[in-house]
């Protein structure tokens, strides 16, 4: 099959390189000259493992081609996926504004034969219905076009593989023959196929990041009860997740969750809700919690530290990226330097996208995770890195002026830190006071 995929970010690009890697031949359309001479040249311009190697296989086998170019791609494919960014307007809403500019630039060029148009990106409810109309109103006379909402469940950090073994693939739709396009492309992969109409679809995909940011505002408000309480949160959420109705996957306590989907994709479908006439707050709490988390972290470390001048581990949204879109680290970094610290960063990938953000001036980034807690009175942890699990809490002891670690993300054993010398602070488990 040809197939064309408009946008080059985790969904785009990583759907792209996988759809290549079946053997189709894939036009990927960018909007910015020098990001697509970049991935001419096999720069992924995203840091997600294994998508580099991914990439510059299918470049040397031809069956990738990145252009800036509509006419060529669009009139060459069977299907074509628009996977644009939906980002936040000021009120929560998801900006749609590229979703429905890329459909009217598409449309003149579809082929006088069959042409599947499914959309990737996340969308409210009824914006497929609004993509027809716009391709519709564009389209050639001689074009038949169907529309699809194909929503995707990739996370960062392991997007190929989640790609390749997606537990559903999502087929919205009111045509069969764009439905058996779909899941003949779609062949290769592992996981349910679910076909279902449009707006189920759209909605499978606020539902899906709704339910999973509910389970981490639950986790994080139980973290909250256990911290008044003098409970542990693991031990809690250890025994309530054994429960199979419940389950304890992805009911890890921290300091908040961040990205480029969930902050969005909650305050869109609280909006959605709204829009609909529906009272939406379920969501509005989890939001809610969520920036409660966050800034109770950020005043444990204001409170428990000796002086002002600190160390911080891990930046990055969570681990196995460099995106630090709502990264927690940010707002932490934020409240901080507003009460006058000083920090020290460290991060295995993020550092020069947080430098867009906090430029040297403001705090001094370290390519060496020990060196960064030189003389500071606490180590903060805001990322589980795999490197921060196995510490060389000797190493530590040596360099740091007072010995207290703030653990943003629960990643040391309790018992452990006991006995560490040092005082520890985590999520939902009584404070260990050493010094
Ligand atoms: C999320 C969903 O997991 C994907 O299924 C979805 O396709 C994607 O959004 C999207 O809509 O595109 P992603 O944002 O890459 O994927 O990352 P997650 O692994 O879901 O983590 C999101 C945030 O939640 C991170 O900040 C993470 O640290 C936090 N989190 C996750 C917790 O605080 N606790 C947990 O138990 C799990």
């Amino acid at each position: 099959m040809t197939i064309t995929v408009i946008g080059h970010g985790y969904v785009g690009l990583v759907s792209a390189c996988v759809f290549a890697d079946f053997g189709n031949n894939v036009y990927v359309i960018g909007h910015t000259s020098q990001k697509i001479e970049k991935l001419r040249n096999g720069d992924p311009l995203i840091y997600e493992p294994g998508l580099k190697e991914l990439l510059e296989k299918n470049l040397l086998a031809k069956r990738i081609l990145f252009t800036t170019e509509y006419e060529k791609a669009i009139s060459s494919s069977d299907i074509v996926f628009i996977a644009v960014g939906t980002p936040s307007k000021a009120n929560g809403d998801a900006d749609l504004g590229t979703v429905f500019q890329v459909a009217e630039k598409l449309a003149p060029h579809l082929k006088k034969g069959f042409t599947v148009v499914s959309c990737k990106s996340t969308v409210p409810v009824g914006t497929n219905r609004k993509i027809e109309g716009i391709i519709n109103q564009y389209k050639p006379k001689n074009a038949e076009v169907a529309i699809a909402s194909c929503p995707e469940f990739l996370r960062e950090g392991t997007a190929i593989y989640d790609t390749l073994n997606a537990d559903r693939v999502v087929i919205g739709s009111d045509s069969h023959k764009a439905i058996n396009f779909l899941l003949k492309l779609h062949k290769p992969m592992n996981g349910k196929r679910v076909i279902t109409n449009l707006a189920s679809a759209e909605l499978i995909k606020y539902a899906s990041n709704a339910v999973l940011a509910t389970k981490i505002s639950f986790a994080n408000l139980i973290s909250f009860y256990c911290e008044k309480a003098g409970a542990d949160v693991e031990n809690v959420l250890d025994a309530v997740g054994m429960d199979k109705r419940i389950g304890r996957i992805f009911m890890d306590p921290g300091v908040g969750y961040g990205g480029a989907c969930f902050p969005k994709d909650v305050k869109a479908i609280i909006n959605i809700g709204k829009n609909l006439g529906i009272d939406p707050l379920l969501f509005d709490a989890v939001e809610k919690i969520n920036y409660e988390a966050k800034l109770n972290f950020a005043v444990k470390i204001m409170a428990n530290t000796k002086t002002k001048k600190v160390a911080i581990w891990g930046l990055s949204f969570k681990p196995n990226t460099d995106d630090i879109r709502e990264a927690p680290s940010l707002f932490i970094i934020g409240k901080l330097l507003d009460m006058g610290f000083k920090i020290n960063v460290y991060d295995p990938v993020a550092e020069s996208n947080v430098k867009k953000v906090f430029d040297e001036t403001k705090i001094k980034y370290f390519t060496d995770p020990y060196k960064a807690v030189d003389e500071v009175s606490a180590l903060i942890i805001l990322t589980e890195w795999n490197e921060f699990k196995q510490i060389d809490l000797e190493e530590v002891k040596k360099r740091m002026k007072d010995l207290i670690i703030f653990d943003g993300r629960n990643i040391y054993d309790h018992e452990m830190m006991k006995s560490s010398g040092f005082s520890y602070y985590s999520i939902g488990r009584p404070p260990i006071k050493n010094i």
